[in-house]
């Protein structure tokens, strides 16, 4: 779902984007059908947007935050190389069991580490270098989120954070998540530590490289 773009053509930009495995279509399906909020996954366009990136950036470790039933992380896990390895975070333990199972059915599920707990705690323990980060948990916590990672992220790394449009509340922020959301993309916009673009892809997505 696109909140910006005519659904016609969004339709035509997923029949023209390499298609979901059948294992992905399957999480899909079983996400809508038993977890609240399943619009939170990201959309085939964005998970091949961000195996893409995993691509491009040549990325060996990633850091999710915000796993939910692992779509996005089976997606980017798809990109890694053999020997990659991406750790992802999530609080909610319906999500992780979703997200186990099918890590377990795919040839990249062994590249994955879960790690329950609130993510500020679960960046606490890591050391990088990391050559991506994706940003997908709660809203309130995004500037915390970026300000904990990027110290870990390697010079030439990306930090990318999904949302950042919220769904055109960024226009006229009301609750604390609207506020959250603004104070997270002004703060990227004005870091000379990274160059930055926001990016109309479904909800946004901010790409923050880190200088050299
Ligand atoms: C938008 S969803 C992630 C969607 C996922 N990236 C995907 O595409 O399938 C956000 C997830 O962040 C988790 N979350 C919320 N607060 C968290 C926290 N403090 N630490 C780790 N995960 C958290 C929620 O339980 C939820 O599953």
């Amino acid at each position: 779902m696109n909140d910006f773009i005519d659904l016609a053509v969004e339709q035509f930009a997923r029949d023209h984007t390499e298609w979901e495995s059948a294992l992905h279509v399957r999480l899909r399906e079983e996400t809508y059908r038993v977890m609240d909020r399943p619009q939170m996954q990201v959309d085939a366009i964005e998970g091949r947007f961000l195996k893409m990136l995993v691509r491009l950036t040549e990325a060996r470790t990633i850091l999710e935050i915000g796993m939910f039933t692992g779509y996005s992380a089976l997606m980017m896990a798809e990109g890694l190389p053999d020997d990659g390895r991406l750790i992802t975070c999530e609080v909610d333990p319906d999500a992780e069991a979703i997200a186990r199972r099918y890590f377990s059915e795919s040839p990249h599920g062994r590249k994955i580490t879960i790690r329950i707990g609130p993510a500020l705690e679960t960046i606490k323990t890591l050391s990088g270098p990391l050559d991506l980060v994706f940003i997908d948990a709660d809203k309130a916590n995004y500037s915390n989120y970026y300000e904990a990672s990027l110290p870990l992220v390697k010079p030439g790394g990306l930090i990318v954070a999904d949302n950042v449009l919220w769904s055109g509340k960024v226009l006229d922020p009301k609750d604390a998540d609207d506020h959250a959301i603004v104070a997270f993309d002004r703060m990227v916009q004005s870091d000379p530590r990274v160059e930055n673009v926001c990016l109309t892809v479904r909800d946004g997505m901010m790409l923050a490289r880190k200088r050299k």
